[in-house]
């Protein structure tokens, strides 16, 4: 079972599939003690830049999980770094970007980036990974979505309110859509770039959209976004995901992708019926849930599948990124679980 036969593929493309594919966002994260051992020698950023390193943390929870495709070790926060905005993941706070885009001349001076050279490190990690993997599972490549890396270009690190980006999404229009443009064209070139190193799908993140309005949303991001997804090669899968997104969500079907992520703050099945059939969707357990004991993971999972009821073109993962105390044995129950109830 390889190549575009894999359930992960077929669901994106919503072809019936044998069981329910299931991967996991952060599946390469801190809970996992393999991933700890190699961060304690290594920083983030010299993980994500050495290829044997990155596809070493890709490959990881592959086996450990048993899940139906893997996600690339990378960050969305890599292509701002060499914009010459100073990136910075320091130990416990996240990540902090050292000359915020404060002015329209900021924008302006943002250095021309050619992501096919500068981000070369990802490319090579995404052959190698590829090579590593032999078919087994396809490899998801991603990329931020324009509004999320703009809000940490503009906040200069994490932000719960995002006043500063929205304030200057009105105040500097024309160089918020220019800065907008700037970082479609990147997003379409990096995961072009993956894409043609060996991705077989890709995820566009956009994590911090959900803080906007519909009517922002359509003015501010929609078009851009849109740019974005429209340059990609038309075969490959693209999962389109937010959180917070609720109201966005057929907004965010209108600027594209193949398979949209849902978040739990919205019911599976009515949203799916909301949006339409005709396009596939990711979700949506809460990631706190993997906190609690293994019945109560397996509940859940239920509930899921049981209100998705075996339609073709369901995807399961985690509404968010996995938490870093999550006990790595209910990941497993968690995988376990979904193929097990959804065997068909
Ligand atoms: O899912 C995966 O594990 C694949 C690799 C991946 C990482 N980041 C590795 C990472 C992916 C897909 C991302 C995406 C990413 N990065 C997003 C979008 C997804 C989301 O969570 O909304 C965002 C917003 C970022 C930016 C980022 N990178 C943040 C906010 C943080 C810090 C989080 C924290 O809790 O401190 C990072 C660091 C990061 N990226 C880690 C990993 C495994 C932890 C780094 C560490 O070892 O300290």
């Amino acid at each position: 079972m390889t190549g575009r036969d894999a359930p992960f593929l077929r669901a994106c493309r919503r072809e019936p599939v044998p069981f329910t594919p299931v991967w996991l966002m952060r599946q390469a994260g801190r809970y996992t003690p393999e991933y700890r051992a190699l961060r304690a020698r290594h920083a983030f950023l010299e993980l994500c830049k050495t290829p044997d390193l990155a596809c070493e943390v890709t490959l990881q929870p592959v086996a450990r999980l048993g899940v139906d495709a893997a996600i690339l070790f990378a960050d969305i926060l890599l292509v701002l770094e060499p914009l010459g905005v100073g990136l910075e993941f320091a130990r416990g706070d996240g990540p902090r970007i050292l000359r915020p885009v404060q002015s329209a001349d900021d924008v302006l001076r943002l250095k021309p980036v050619a992501v096919e050279e500068v981000l070369r490190f990802v490319f090579e990690t995404v052959r190698e990974v590829r090579r590593a993997l032999g078919g087994r599972v396809p490899l998801i490549g991603f990329a931020g979505a324009p509004f999320t890396l703009a809000s940490y270009l503009i906040e200069g690190g994490a932000s719960r309110e995002f006043l500063r980006t929205k304030r200057f999404m009105r105040a500097e229009r024309p160089a918020w859509h220019s800065l907008m443009a700037t970082l479609a064209d990147m997003t379409s070139d990096y995961l072009n770039g993956q894409i043609a190193a060996g991705a077989d799908a890709v995820q566009l993140f956009d994590s911090w959209v959900g803080a906007l309005s519909p009517a922002d949303y359509r003015e501010f991001v929609l078009p851009h976004s849109r740019a974005a997804i429209g340059r990609l090669r038309p075969d490959v899968p693209v999962i389109h995901f937010g959180t917070g997104t609720a109201t966005l969500l057929p907004l965010m079907k209108e600027a594209g992708g193949h398979v949209i992520g849902l978040d739990w703050r919205v019911e599976i099945e009515a949203t799916w019926d909301r949006l339409g059939h005709d396009v596939a969707v990711q979700g949506n357990l809460d990631p706190a849930v993997l906190l609690s004991d293994p019945a109560e993971i397996r509940r859940e999972a239920r509930a899921i599948l049981d209100a998705v009821a075996g339609r073709p073109g369901h995807i399961f993962n985690l509404g968010h990124g996995i938490h870093q105390e999550t006990p790595v044995d209910h990941v497993r129950v968690l995988v376990d679980a979904v193929h097990e109830m959804s065997a068909r």
